[in-house]
């Protein structure tokens, strides 16, 4: 089948590559000229597991093209889907514009029948808001042209995101239109070899599903938080009640992970949509907002402990920072703790030498040049004549370090570990002060 993709950043690029990847004939539209440029010369935008290659091989099959034209996007296939982004307006709610300038962009472009299929997380009523727009911008142009308008939440993780979406837990689609949900049932075929994963649904509870789902996910970070701040005011270790409570099959273990707080461009956005989707017709919702309320707590958590450490003066102190993406496998910093952390650090005064194995580029892209930021090659570069070590993200390639050759190149033998990397026994043993989220004793000083 041929298929049309705007908005080629993690979701659009993703679907659209797995699509191709499956045999169908896949266009991916950008307004942004350069990444389509550097796409077309084989320079992935995005740090990705298997994405590249899986891109080049596609480009070069003529399965997968990217263009910056609309019109040629909109000519190319029946199925359009919309895959922008949805950032959170100044309220907190979805600014919907980019998602309303594609929807504008298919009207005044097509000549024949669509299925507009919305992959953007938009707030619940979102599809009809698309329809009305399509229908007034056909009707300005005295067109008796047909479409439909689906919902189809993307649930892929960064950092995953290729097998996510090669192998989806489910496919949700939300429509009542038998041709649109037929049309999205021979796409979406290959993916559903082994057993049907499609969940069809009325548009509305698709929109909301999704966000229910990183809600839910959010929740389950922030109570794990507010659980790990009673354990270590209380003495207990909040790394044995994570073990003893996720093995209850009614929780699980999956994540129930203690950290320096949840980022991303999803959790804390949708969060926050949904809250203001709440407020506005008039619906307090208390859990979202205790649920926003710890994470930004969360956030400071680190530093508050830097800070009663070393004092509330930074100036002259230096910290290594491992992990700057909000996550491992992925070079995404958008609300990443690694940021918050930092410029808490700059604001009291510190410098920062930090190390990531893939978000060095973006952080230099963010921040820029300042004398305050130094990025370093290695790891263990960072640590050089650094006060104390950092931690902010749980990349595998810190989980076990020398700890001997750590110790002797920090200038004072203390690690504050945003999430939980090391068993506080063994860091003890090294002659570390170890500060960790929730371990009743790591807040002690050995
Ligand atoms: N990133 C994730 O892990 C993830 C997961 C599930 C759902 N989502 C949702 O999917 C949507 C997209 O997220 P993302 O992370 O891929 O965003 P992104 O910012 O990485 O990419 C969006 C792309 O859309 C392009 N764009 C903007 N306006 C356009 C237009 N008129 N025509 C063509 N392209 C246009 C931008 O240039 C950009 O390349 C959001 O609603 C997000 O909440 C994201």
């Amino acid at each position: 089948m041929k298929v049309t993709i705007f908005g080629t950043g993690y979701v659009g690029l993703v679907t659209g590559t797995c699509l191709a990847d499956m045999g169908h004939h896949v266009m991916c539209v950008d307004i942004d000229e350069q990444k389509i440029t550097n796409l077309r010369n084989g320079v992935i935008p995005i740090y990705e597991p298997g994405l590249e290659s899986l891109v080049k091989t596609n480009v070069a099959n003529g399965q997968l093209c990217f263009t910056a034209n609309a019109e040629e996007g909109v000519a190319h296939a029946e199925i359009q889907f919309i895959a922008v982004g949805t950032p959170p307006d100044e309220d907190g709610s979805a600014d919907l514009k980019y998602v309303l300038a594609v929807a504008r962009s298919i009207a005044s472009h097509m000549q024949s029948h669509k299925v507009i299929v919305n992959k953007s997380t938009v707030p619940v009523g979102t599809a009809d808001k698309v329809s009305a727009l399509v229908s007034q911008v056909l009707a300005a142009r005295s067109s008796p042209l047909g479409f439909d308008v689906v919902s189809n939440p993307e649930f892929l993780k960064e950092g995953a995101a290729v097998n996510d979406c090669m192998k989806p837990d489910r496919i949700v689609i939300g429509s009542q239109s038998a041709h649109a949900i037929s049309v999205m049932k021979e796409l979406y075929a290959p993916f559903n070899r082994n057993h049907d994963r499609m969940i069809v649904m009325d548009v509305r509870s698709s929109e909301l599903t999704k966000y229910a789902a990183n809600c839910m996910l959010a929740t389950k970070i922030s109570f794990m938080n507010e659980m790990a701040n009673l354990a270590e005011r209380l003495g207990a270790d909040i790394e044995q009640v994570r073990l003893g409570i996720g093995s209850d099959p009614r929780i699980g273990y999956h994540f129930i992970y203690p950290g320096c707080g949840y980022g991303g461009s999803c959790f804390p956005k949708d969060v926050q949509a949904l809250i203001q989707t709440a407020d506005s017709i008039g619906f307090d919702s208390a859990i979202l907002k205790a649920v926003e309320t710890i994470n930004e707590r969360q956030k400071s958590v680190l530093v508050n402990r830097v800070q009663q450490h070393f004092g509330a003066d930074l100036q002259g102190k230096t910290f290594a920072l491992w992990g700057l993406s909000f996550k491992p496998n992925t070079d995404d910093m958008r609300e990443a703790p690694a940021r918050v952390v930092m410029e808490a650090l700059w604001l009291a005064g510190a410098k920062v030498q930090a190390f990531d194995p893939e978000a060095m580029e973006e952080t230099q892209r963010i921040y820029g040049q300042r004398a305050d930021l130094v990025l370093c090659g290695t790891k263990e570069a960072a640590l050089k004549d650094a006060d104390a070590l950092i931690i902010c993200t749980e990349w595998k390639n810190f989980r076990a370090p020398d700890f001997d050759s750590l110790k002797q190149t920090l200038r004072h033998a203390v690690i504050f570990d945003g999430r939980n990397l090391y068993d506080p026994d063994v860091v003890r043993r090294y002659g570390f002060t170890y500060y960790a989220i929730g371990r009743g004793d790591s807040i002690k000083t050995y």
